[in-house]
């Protein structure tokens, strides 16, 4: 067994489940393929059982991504694993099916009305089906923190006994603390007579914001798999954040029981900040400016005696070298007078796979953004790919926006969109220009949102910069989650109409996804 920690990322299935973060196909490839250059151990694609575009999309990556493991999820259940293993077939001997089953009292009794014997044998079953499928197996047993000890431990020999390689204990509600889990994965370790024949693994959640905290117990404890997320995104209060148990412990690995100066994972964490960007491009979710690591404000020193202290020595008030997780390694901006090849060039440098013709689509938009901004960053550019490629067949595309705005007119706005080779225009009266863009939009696709949240911010430096405009619409009744959407634009209206379109394409999708289902 490695004593290094693995990484088991779980962004594009727990992170997937956070409200507003619904990705497409070619945004979940997207993740995959950087999370890959980030050498995570152990890519969690999704839960193929759930519906069609969760089952393709874990095949897809399955058949792409060559150097992790490629993980499914499954309720221990027949049908579940079956589908799950042939979801993660592609990815032949890395192929790995996660099953889960609930163990705490609370579970048991009110939510899947069994007894302790019942659950175990369930999970002896699942685990053993699965084990039949495929050689790598990895049993969750679900809110394992509020499990009695002893009927954890129980459960735990016998699914080691099924055949698991890899048992995670959850901390599925966000509940525990550091010591709390500490004793639980002792008294597991004390208490499983054949433990050394699994991978002990913990999965965090945040809902009392110690989820990297317990993680980072787990692993002093023993633990050697990590789950988590990019950006901590997730259930609820989000997931433990990657980047922030991969930090803590490349920093201070005596701390968690690694010798000094020692790496104890493998990720490549110079790739930590370049796949932040994705996860948030992709899932519509800003980062958070003050987020440790991959924040934008993570590095940024403003009062003058930190700078000074910063200039003469950076260890004053730096603990980890920004370059050593990504910062700082820009490029020279594109102009309007660079050629299709170096913004492919570029795009490709940036981690985006591209075919032909969406190159085209993104240079296209490169070139109208070129005319009336002098420098386009790699954020600018990254804006632009999510923008103009956020659709799929059937998805609506902007083609004219025009707006009458001003203290005395009523705001107005005209858009023009296209879908499936036909255009329709049509106007609406707002409360400002952006509302009358929304409303026009909506009266063109037939569909009605409500702006549940509203954010703009500038993708790169100066008064030309491109504004990025990020926002939630709720469609239909209020239980509906909201979807969120992006834009940019260096007109803010602009970018706002293209963010609320982009919701309204994602809305289509999760409507067509759900039908299918
Ligand atoms: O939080 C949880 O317990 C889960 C399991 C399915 C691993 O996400
Ligand atoms: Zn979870």
């Amino acid at each position: 067994m490695s004593d290094k920690v693995l990484f088991f990322d779980t962004t594009l299935r727990d992170g997937e489940q956070c409200p507003g973060a619904s990705m497409n196909l070619r945004q979940k490839l997207e993740v995959a393929r950087q999370l890959e250059k980030l050498g995570v151990d152990i890519i969690e694609a999704g839960f193929p059982c759930i519906s069609d575009g969760d089952f393709e999309a874990v095949s897809q990556i399955a058949r792409t991504v060559k150097n992790c493991r490629i993980a499914g999820l499954a309720r221990c259940v027949e049908n579940d694993i079956r589908q799950c293993a042939a979801a993660v077939a592609p990815a032949g001997d890395r192929a790995r099916i996660h099953t889960f089953l609930a163990t705490s009292p609370l579970h048991r009794e009110f939510k899947l009305k069994k007894s302790k014997e019942e659950i175990i044998s369930m999970a002896v079953a699942g685990v053993k089906l699965a084990k039949s499928l495929v050689a790598d197996v990895e049993f969750s047993a679900e809110d394992a923190s509020r499990t009695e000890h002893d009927y954890l431990a129980q459960v735990v020999e016998a699914v080691i006994e099924a055949g698991a390689t890899t048992v995670n204990l959850p901390d599925t509600v966000g509940f525990t603390t550091p010591q709390e889990y500490i004793d639980m994965i002792q008294y597991v370790c004390k208490h499983v007579k054949n433990i050394d024949k699994a991978v002990i693994s913990v999965h965090c959640h945040n809902d009392i914001g110690l989820a990297v905290a317990n993680s980072l117990a787990a692993v002093t404890a023993g633990a050697r798999q990590v789950e988590g997320t990019i950006n901590g995104i997730g259930e609820r209060a989000g997931n433990a954040a990657i980047e922030e148990v991969a930090m803590a412990l490349s920093t201070r690995p005596e701390a968690f029981g690694f010798a000094a100066g020692e790496q104890p994972h493998h990720l490549n964490t110079r790739e930590i900040v370049k796949t932040s960007r994705v996860v948030s491009r992709m899932s519509g979710l800003s980062v958070q400016r003050s987020k440790a690591i991959v924040g934008e404000n993570a590095f940024a020193h403003s009062s003058g005696i930190h700078q000074h202290g910063i200039l003469a020595k950076r260890e004053t008030y730096e603990v980890i070298d920004p370059a050593i997780v990504g910062w700082g390694e820009t490029e020279l901006p594109l102009t309007k007078h660079s050629g299709r090849a170096a913004v492919k060039a570029r795009l490709e440098k940036m981690g985006h796979t591209l075919s032909d013709a969406e190159v085209s689509q993104v240079f296209e938009r490169f070139k109208k953004v070129g005319d009336s901004k002098k420098f386009v960053y790699d954020d600018d550019l990254a804006s632009l790919v999510n923008d103009s490629l956020d659709t799929h067949n059937g998805a609506w595309k902007m083609v004219d926006i025009q707006f009458v705005a001003g203290s005395a007119a009523r705001p107005t706005a005209t858009v023009q969109l296209e879908k499936e080779g036909r255009t329709y225009t049509d106007c609406a009266i707002g409360n400002g220009p952006v509302n009358a863009c929304f409303k026009a939009i909506d009266r063109i696709t037939k569909s009605k949102g409500a702006l549940v949240d509203y954010n703009v911010r500038s993708t790169s430096v100066g008064q030309d910069a491109l504004g990025e405009v990020t926002v939630k619409v709720q469609f239909g009744d209020c239980d509906c989650k909201p979807v969120s959407g992006k834009g940019a634009a260096t007109d803010v209206i602009e970018a706002s109409a293209r963010a609320y379109l982009n919701a309204v394409n994602r809305n289509l999708t999760l409507e067509s996804l759900a039908t299918n289902a």
